[in-house]
């Protein structure tokens, strides 16, 4: 079975590309909100991205769940899964897998922004598991939570946010969102989320600046994003990507450099602006996480955290927690 909802038309999501895009251009210093990478070519070099030998998240959170994926589903007892930006959702077959051999699971939710790759991805789900109910709701699950599909079956869900893309959100705007996650679940139903944790700051940066330049290639597409759906005339060479790490805030910050002096114009919005020689622009934060700041964020919004699974090494943790 298989049905996609669409919260967010071409039309709703071309208004919030020119409202953010307005809104970062004008704002010292200039930045781009992340979610605007992933159009068709961004989401394909975003699975690039996850076979790079830099980016050791994507496979080292495939093999806690390839080792954990049955105890997960016995401590879950969900009847549904619902995953926010669920992308290509090889990982999550290892979850639907564990769920259906623990005999529970009806119905699976992905929820993602790119739409194409979302209906392609799912649809596949949808072919390999006949018997399962597939709803894909392509949504901004910043904005659109209480629009989902969620608690129309008796039996627990669970929730997934894999990959660590809650360390894609800042400190604040994360509480909002689990509070938000919080209130779409019912007590009892289950929150699993994927977290980076704090390491050696060389691995991070190199995590995020590769050598091949895959990570720089899917930062400078945001600007061809701007270019081709806002009429922009960005010039993606003449910027630099660059990755640095905050040991303050714990996070990875990603940066655009103009390497020159640029006047770029955006006709849809009908802004021109300029970037000094060496003037960079935030496009993207990856925070990483250690046990007791994610275990209290997550229990000021409710949740109570029950199991903590980690590689040998240390360097990525799934968690699952419950609503209280
Ligand atoms: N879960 C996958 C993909 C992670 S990449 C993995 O672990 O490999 C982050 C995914 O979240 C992308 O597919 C992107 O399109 C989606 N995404 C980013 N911001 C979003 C938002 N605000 N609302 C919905 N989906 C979003
Ligand atoms: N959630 C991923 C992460 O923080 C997203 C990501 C990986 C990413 N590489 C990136 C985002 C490069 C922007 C640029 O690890």
């Amino acid at each position: 079975m298989f049905r996609i909802d669409r919260n967010l038309t071409a039309d709703e999501l071309h208004k919030s590309l020119r409202a953010d895009v307005a809104e970062g251009l004008t704002a010292r210093p200039k930045r781009l909100p992340p979610k605007w990478f992933y159009d068709e070519h961004g989401s394909s070099l975003f699975e690039e991205i996850t076979g790079l030998p830099e980016y050791y998240p994507t496979r080292t959170e495939r093999a806690i769940l390839e080792e954990r994926s049955d105890e997960i589903a016995r401590a879950a007892d969900a009847v549904a899964l619902i995953e926010l930006g669920s992308g290509s959702g090889v990982k999550t077959r290892l979850l639907l897998d564990a769920l259906g051999r623990h005999g529970t699971l009806k119905r699976f939710v992905p929820v993602d922004v790119s739409g194409d790759f979302l209906a392609a991805s799912a649809r596949r789900v949808a072919d390999d598991h006949p018997g399962l109910d597939v709803h894909a709701v392509v949504g901004d699950f910043e904005h659109h939570l209480g629009l989902l599909p969620v608690n129309e079956h008796d039996g627990r869900e669970m929730l997934a946010v894999l990959g660590s893309t809650i360390g894609n959100q800042a400190p604040a705007a994360r509480g909002v969102f689990l509070r938000a996650v919080h209130a779409a679940l019912d007590p009892g139903d289950t929150l699993l989320l994927g977290a980076d944790l704090v390491k050696d700051p060389e691995r991070l940066v190199a995590a995020y600046d590769d050598a091949q330049g895959v990570t720089a290639a899917f930062d400078r597409n945001v600007l061809t994003v701007i270019n081709q759906r806002l009429g922009g005339d960005f010039d993606p060479g003449a910027f630099d990507h660059v990755a640095v790490w905050d040991p303050e805030r714990e996070w990875i910050e990603m940066r655009l450099r103009a390497r020159s002096h640029q006047r770029v114009r955006v006709a849809d919005l009908d802004l021109e602006v300029d970037f000094a020689a060496g003037e960079e622009m935030r496009t993207e934060i990856s925070a990483k996480f250690r046990r007791d700041g994610l275990t209290a964020e997550l229990d000021a919004a409710g949740f109570t955290l029950t199991h903590w699974w980690t590689d040998p090494a240390g360097d990525f943790a799934l968690s699952l927690s419950t609503v209280r």
